[in-house]
């Protein structure tokens, strides 16, 4: 939720607005409401903003470039606090444009701040929270002349979710920060530093990052990084590696990202496996640094996380439940942070992000943690905040999910999950090695499947094209596959606008029949035959049901179910998968569906309307 970029550099290397441009194009899936630079040149600044996408404000500057500068910043932005306006638009001036400041997150207090620099006859130019950050920071270094000092007053008196970047007129070649419960990461280049809502924002120019505590200010040149707290103590930041280059950043030919990020899941999943087991099939996950004790002794598991993440811990319920025998809930961070959930030191916590910044989620960590729990992360992206904020992390390596809509992150989070579940079951003795081994090597078996289904995804695309103008759309399924029958709906939602709801096929004669009628799509997802006995009969009496109801059902089932036919009007075919694994084959042709019917609608697949990947606010 909003993106933001710092450089400083020498003559000898590239120009501050092209470097902050790049960055702002890798950054735009964190908001693209408005976008907007500030360069510091010969002892003034110059800015330039413009609400809308970013291919506005560089059509702005194609025709009218700002002057050459080794030093600057810039945001793009997902509006909070005012509407998407070029005046709301960051960088915000202060101090008669002698400082310039962008911003990620919300300043809780800044109507009292306001009101104050009201009183000392401040104007303000926006409605924004932000610009109250600039006229103090304006204010703080006229009094200290030190702006890293003044940056750390300025942090000191906000409150809520910030990270804060500044360029001053009379400070050249420095940009400083500040950071509160919001993203910044540090670049290290050579003869050149950058700052970033994450890494993506500089790694056309570094892999080497360093990962910024909570309550921290940083300050860059080209030639040094300097941290401390908001005291201003000196303090250390975390160096990392990137493992992904550029490259894995752009889209590679594929259309979208979202359909580069579709047919990169068999990757996804087959690195999220990646030397997680030992040559005995037993497994290994070093990472979760919570002592086994602990971990033998916890009697319930609740999995937290929003929107994608959620349903891929829903699908983990399942497994969690049948492999270890505890009772696991899974429920949407922003519900269980408000309902004095019962959670103490024998309850494990996993939360489930993509980004590792959703707010909810974040505070949701912290609540848990407050009470006693044991929190482990499963996150895609290293450093972010809520691995940092848990007792221990489990990575998905599902490289860069850039596109809003999360699909190889949600691939790649049931596999951690499942990783979780099958180490706990075996540390606590629920199944015996060889049965585990099975499992991993059925695990290890499924990027291949994955690929098969989208090698024959042709049929999914054709009936795309023929449904865009579609209207409503329900999805059906049962045990696993009722997560991912939410997952396709949300999916069709997000990026296509088309009104989708998924539903527990055993509840459709609860209420929702009575929304079938002639020609209503149905999909409906079919558990594997070998589940005979149960759930495989249940759900195709339900596709019979709404079949004689007139309804078009569009029918997910394994490869040689012949009971599914007589009811269908289309079949999509998976490879035969054991039940509980099934969700990472069923999912792909939903995911391509809605992929597929967005693009003939002509809208933007990747950056859907009012949407942002990383929802950094409550
Ligand atoms: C936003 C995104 C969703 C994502 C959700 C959770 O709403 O648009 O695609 O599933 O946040 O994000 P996380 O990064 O925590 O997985």
């Amino acid at each position: 939720m909003c993106g933001i970029v710092g450089y400083a550099g020498t003559a000898a290397g590239p120009q501050a607005q092209d470097v902050v441009l790049e960055g702002l194009r890798r950054l735009e899936y964190r908001g693209y409401d408005s976008a907007g630079v500030a360069l510091q040149t010969d002892g003034r600044l110059v800015t330039a903003k413009k609400a809308g996408k970013l291919a506005r404000l560089v059509e702005f500057l194609d025709e009218d470039p700002l002057p050459p500068s080794v030093t600057g910043i810039g945001h793009t932005r997902w509006a909070t606090h005012g509407a998407p306006t070029d005046a709301n638009a960051h960088p915000h001036l202060g101090g008669d444009g002698t400082v310039a400041v962008i911003h990620n997150g919300i300043i809780e207090n800044f109507a009292s701040l306001k009101a104050g620099l009201l009183t000392d006859g401040v104007g303000f130019a926006s409605q924004t929270d932000t610009e109250v950050a600039a006229h103090l920071l304006a204010k703080a270094y006229a009094e200290t002349g030190d702006l890293p000092a003044a940056m750390c007053a300025v942090a000191r008196s906000l409150e809520g979710a910030f990270t804060l970047l500044a360029v001053h007129a009379d400070v050249p070649g420095t940009v400083v920060a500040a950071r509160r419960n919001s993203p910044l990461v540090v670049g290290l280049g050579d003869g050149a530093n950058y700052l970033g809502s994450d890494v993506a924002a500089f790694i056309g120019h570094t892999r080497e990052a360093i990962e910024m505590g909570q309550d921290q200010v940083v300050t860059i040149t080209a030639s040094s990084v300097s941290i401390t707290d908001f005291d201003g103590v000196p303090a250390d930041g975390v160096h990392f590696h990137v493992d992904w280059d550029a490259a894995a950043a752009e889209k590679g030919g594929f259309p979208s990202f979202m359909a580069k990020e579709i047919n990169e899941q068999p990757q996804a999943v087959a690195d999220t496996l990646r030397g997680r087991v030992d040559p005995s099939g037993r497994l290994v996950l070093d990472e979760l640094h919570i002592d086994e004790t602990v971990l033998r002794s916890i009697d319930k598991i609740v999995i937290i996380a929003c929107g994608t993440a959620s349903y891929a811990g829903q699908v983990a319920r399942y497994a969690i439940e049948h492999w270890c025998r505890i009772p696991c809930e899974v429920e949407l961070a922003h519900e269980f942070r408000y309902r004095d959930p019962v959670v103490n030191e024998k309850t494990l916590v996993v939360a489930v992000s993509q980004s590792g910044e959703t707010m909810d989620t974040i505070m949701a960590v912290r609540h848990a943690r407050e009470q006693g729990a044991r929190v482990v992360a499963v996150c895609n992206t290293y450093g972010s905040t809520i691995p940092r904020e848990s007792d221990a992390a489990l990575y998905t390596h599902a490289g860069p999910e850039i596109a809003v809509a999360s699909t190889k992150a949600f691939l790649a989070q049931i596999t951690a999950c499942y990783l979780l579940g099958l180490y706990l079951a075996q540390l606590r003795g629920n199944k015996f090695a060889d049965e585990i081994s099975e499992i991993m090597g059925q695990l290890q078996a499924m990027p291949e499947k994955i690929q098969k289904v989208l090698d024959g995804i042709g049929q999914v695309r054709a009936m795309a094209r023929w449904m865009a103008d579609t209207r409503s759309v329900l999805f059906l399924g049962r045990h696993v596959g009722y997560p991912v029958a939410m997952e396709g709906a949300l999916k069709l939602k997000e990026i296509a606008y088309i009104h989708a709801e998924g539903f527990a096929a055993g509840e459709l004669k609860h209420g929702p029949i009575a929304l079938i009628e002639p020609g209503q799509p149905v999909f409906v997802i079919v558990p594997s035959p070998r589940n005979r006995d149960v759930l495989h009969s249940k759900v195709v009496s339900n596709i019979q049901e709404i079949n004689a109801r007139g309804a078009r059902t569009i029918v997910i089932a394994e490869e040689g179910d012949e009971d599914v036919v007589p009811y269908a009007d289309d079949v999509i075919w998976i490879p035969p998968t054991p039940t509980l694994l099934a969700p990472l084959v069923t999912v792909v042709p939903l995911q391509v569906f809605a992929c597929e019917l967005a693009t003939a609608k002509g809208l933007d697949v990747d950056q859907p309307r009012n949407l942002a990947k990383s929802v950094t606010v409550e």
